[in-house]
């Protein structure tokens, strides 16, 4: 594994808890997080369906509000800002790959994935340039660039959403089963544009994933039940050569 990990701290919280809902009715999604990633380190969460994964990165995304505890991104709290900040703090640091993709559906997947730079203020152009750098990297040809989401198959469209998480190389990335609907030879190429991102870039990654095929590209994985954290491995497999 290079030697790249510096000792900086991105991601550090605190006995996190998040109850969705009120009364009989109410779930305990989180029931007391404690977890630290660092800088340079690509972190992968596992567990299974329902305990907790997107809950957990939503809340250290800034997506979502915790109900009790701390969670501290690269020396800022989230939850302590106005929409206004939170946004910009957000657009700048934070790389979001959501389990369902989420991507404009007017906007072709060229234009998708330079969102991030146009909110940024980045010149059309520009942005236009360096989104189509990134799907490259991704195996997209031209025609797939100028398609609809409507128009890519759901491996396309998921790699759309990897590309709009990465493009403004953000200091946090945060993939929630960035995968799932690849198949195996295109997975371990976006694994390599992952885990190549954190390490020469000194970007911290956390992945949430049911692959077990890509866990070998983690530094750490963190074994999640029931809203809690029940064991974290460190992984000894070397995936840089
Ligand atoms: N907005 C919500 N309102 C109410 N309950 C919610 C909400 N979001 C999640 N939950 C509940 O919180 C728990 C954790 O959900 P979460 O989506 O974090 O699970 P997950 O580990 O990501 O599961 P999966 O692997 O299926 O994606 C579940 O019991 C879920 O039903
Ligand atoms: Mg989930």
């Amino acid at each position: 594994m290079q030697a790249l990990h510096s000792k900086k701290i991105a991601v550090s919280c605190q006995g996190i808890t998040k109850t969705f809902g009120e009364g009989a009715n109410s779930v305990q999604a989180l029931q007391g997080i404690d977890l630290e990633v660092m800088v340079g380190e690509l972190l992968m969460l596992v567990g299974p369906s329902g305990c907790g994964k997107t809950t957990l990165i939503s809340v250290i995304a800034g997506i979502l509000d915790r109900t009790e505890g701390s969670c501290i991104v690269f020396d800022e709290d989230m939850q302590g800002m106005d929409t206004s900040r939170r946004t910009r703090f957000r657009g700048e640091n934070i790389g979001f790959v959501f389990q369902a993709y989420n991507l404009l559906p007017t906007l072709t997947a060229l234009e998708n994935v330079a969102v991030p730079l146009l909110i940024l203020g980045r010149p059309r152009k520009q942005a236009l340039i360096r989104a189509r750098e990134v799907l490259g990297q991704l195996q997209f040809d031209n025609r797939m660039m100028l398609s609809l989401p409507k128009d890519l198959s759901g491996g396309q469209q998921q790699r759309v959403a990897l590309g709009r998480a990465v493009v403004h190389k953000p200091r946090l990335i945060v993939c929630d089963e960035p995968t799932s609907a690849l198949d195996h030879v295109t997975g371990l190429k976006v694994m390599e544009l992952l885990r190549g991102v954190a390490l020469q870039e000194e970007r911290a990654l956390v992945v949430v994933t049911h692959d077990a095929r890509i866990f070998n590209f983690a530094d750490r994985i963190a074994r999640m039940d029931d809203g809690r954290i029940k064991s974290f491995e460190q992984n000894g497999v070397n995936h840089d050569s």
